[in-house]
C-alpha cells in the first residue's frame, strides 16, 4: 500500500487522517475523493495541499458516482481505499434520513464493487460505536451483533454488512474500525463539543437534550488516526475494531468542563427537548486493538482542553461556517422552539 485514496478526506476526521498520514509515511501518496458537502471543507487541507503539495491530489467526487469513482483510481493508481465518506450527523438524519441511505449505504457499495472490480489491494471501512446501538451496561466487544436505533447508526451498519458480504463472497481484502466520538481540529460545529465551545465563546446559549445524563466516550481524533493506521497495516483481514478510550463523559459533565476552560458562566446550558430515540449510553471494549500495541496518547481531559484551545485560536475556520446561510438555516430548525424548563 503506497497510494492511498481517502474519501471524505475533506472532513472531520478524514483530514485528520490525510495529515497524519502524510507526516508519518514519506512514501505514501494521497487522493482526497469528496463531494463537498455542507460538511467538507478544503480549508480542512489548506496546510497539506501546500506541506505535501508533491504527494496529495484531490479529485471532487460523489462515492455514489461510479464512473467518477473508477476513475479517480485509475488516473491516481490507487491500491487501497479509506472510506470515511459519509453523512454522519445524527440529529441530520433524524431530520432527513434520505442523504444518508444514498452515500452511508449505496454509496459503500459503489466502492467495494469498484475495489473488486479493479483488484485493490484493501478496502478499508471507517464505522462508529453506534452500530451497537444503545449499551445499558457493559462494553460492546467486536462479535456483538449490529442493533441500530437512529437512521444515521442504521445505515452505517448496513455499509458494514455490506462490507463484510464482499469479504465473505469475493475474498475482498477488507478491514473494519469502529470509532467512538472524536473530538479535535476542523469538526463541524453541529457535533456536541464544538457547537458548545464555539456558542459558550460568544455567550449564546449551550443546547442540553433531555436530562444531559447521556454517556459517550470522547477520545482525541489523533489516537483514532493512529488506531486506523495500526488496523491498516497490522489488522485480520475481514476483521473488525473497535477505537476508544473506555472513558465515560455525561453530556451535562462535558458542558460544565468545557465551561470552566473557557471561563464561562454554568447559566449558559439551556435544557431543550430532548433527542428522538436518544441512545444513552455506547461503550467500547477495546481490548482487541490494544493487543495490536495501540494506546490512546490523550486522556479524555487532556483531548477536550487540546480541543477547546484550538477553537480558542482558530476562529478564521469557524466563524464563516457558523455565520453561513446553510448553517444558520439548520440552527434554526434544530434549535427554535425547543427549549424547556427555567
Ligand atoms: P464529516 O461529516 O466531518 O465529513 C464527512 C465527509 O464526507 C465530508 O468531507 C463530506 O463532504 C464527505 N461526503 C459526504 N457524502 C459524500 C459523498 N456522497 N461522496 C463523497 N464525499 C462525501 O464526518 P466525520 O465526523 O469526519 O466522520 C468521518 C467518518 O467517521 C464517517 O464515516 C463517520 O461515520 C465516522 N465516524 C465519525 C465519528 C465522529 O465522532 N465524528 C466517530 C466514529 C466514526
Ligand atoms: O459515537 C460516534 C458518533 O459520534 C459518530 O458516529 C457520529 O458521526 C458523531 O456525530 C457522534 O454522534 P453523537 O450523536 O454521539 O454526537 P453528537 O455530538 O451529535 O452528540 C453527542 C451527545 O451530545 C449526544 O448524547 C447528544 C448530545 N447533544 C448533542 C447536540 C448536537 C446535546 O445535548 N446537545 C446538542 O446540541
Amino acid at each position: 500500500m503506497r497510494n492511498l485514496m481517502i474519501t471524505g478526506g475533506a472532513g472531520f476526521i478524514g483530514s485528520n487522517f490525510v495529515r497524519y498520514m502524510l507526516e508519518r509515511y514519506a512514501d505514501y501518496r494521497v487522493v482526497v475523493y469528496d463531494k463537498l458537502t455542507y460538511a467538507g471543507n478544503l480549508d480542512n487541507l489548506k496546510d497539506v495541499a501546500e506541506r505535501f503539495a508533491d504527494r496529495y491530489a484531490f479529485v471532487k467526487g460523489d462515492i455514489c458516482d461510479a464512473a467518477t469513482v473508477r476513475g479517480a483510481i485509475q488516473a491516481h493508481e490507487v491500491d487501497a481505499i479509506v472510506n470515511f465518506a459519509a453523512e454522519t450527523h445524527v440529529d441530520r438524519s433524524i431530520m432527513d434520513p434520505d442523504a444518508f441511505i444514498q452515500t452511508d449505504v449505496y454509496g459503500t457499495y459503489v466502492l467495494l464493487e469498484a475495489a473488486r472490480e479493479l483488484g485493490l489491494e484493501r478496502y478499508h471501512q471507517i464505522s462508529t460505536d453506534e452500530v451497537y446501538g444503545h449499551v445499558p451496561q457493559g462494553a460492546s466487544k467486536e462479535s456483538d451483533p449490529v442493533a441500530p436505533r437512529s437512521p444515521y447508526a442504521a445505515s452505517k451498519a448496513s455499509g458494514d454488512l455490506m462490507v463484510n458480504a464482499y469479504f465473505i463472497t469475493y475474498g475482498l481484502p477488507v478491514t473494519i474500525t469502529r470509532g467512538a466520538n472524536n473530538i479535535g481540529p476542523y469538526q463541524y460545529p453541529e457535533k456536541v463539543v464544538p457547537l458548545f465551545v464555539t456558542n459558550a465563546i460568544d455567550d449564546i446559549p449551550l443546547p442540553l437534550y433531555g436530562d444531559g445524563l447521556q454517556v459517550r466516550d470522547y477520545h482525541y481524533v489523533l489516537d483514532h488516526c493512529e488506531g486506523i493506521d495500526l488496523v491498516l497495516h497490522k489488522g485480520e483481514i475481514g476483521g473488525v475494531y473497535n477505537i476508544g478510550t473506555g472513558a465515560e463523559m455525561r453530556n451535562v459533565d462535558m458542558a460544565h468542563l468545557l465551561l470552566d476552560l473557557l471561563g464561562k458562566p454554568e447559566s449558559l446550558i439551556q435544557p431543550v427537548r430532548d433527542r428522538a430515540g436518544h441512545d444513552r449510553r455506547y461503550s467500547l471494549d477495546v481490548s482487541k486493538l490494544r493487543a495490536l500495541g495501540w494506546e490512546p496518547a490523550h486522556t479524555c481531559e487532556d483531548a477536550v482542553a487540546e480541543t477547546v484551545r484550538w477553537y480558542a485560536e482558530n476562529e478564521w475556520w469557524w466563524r464563516p461556517i457558523k455565520s453561513g446561510d446553510h448553517y444558520q438555516e439548520y440552527y434554526k430548525q434544530q434549535y427554535e422552539g425547543r427549549e424547556v424548563g427555567d
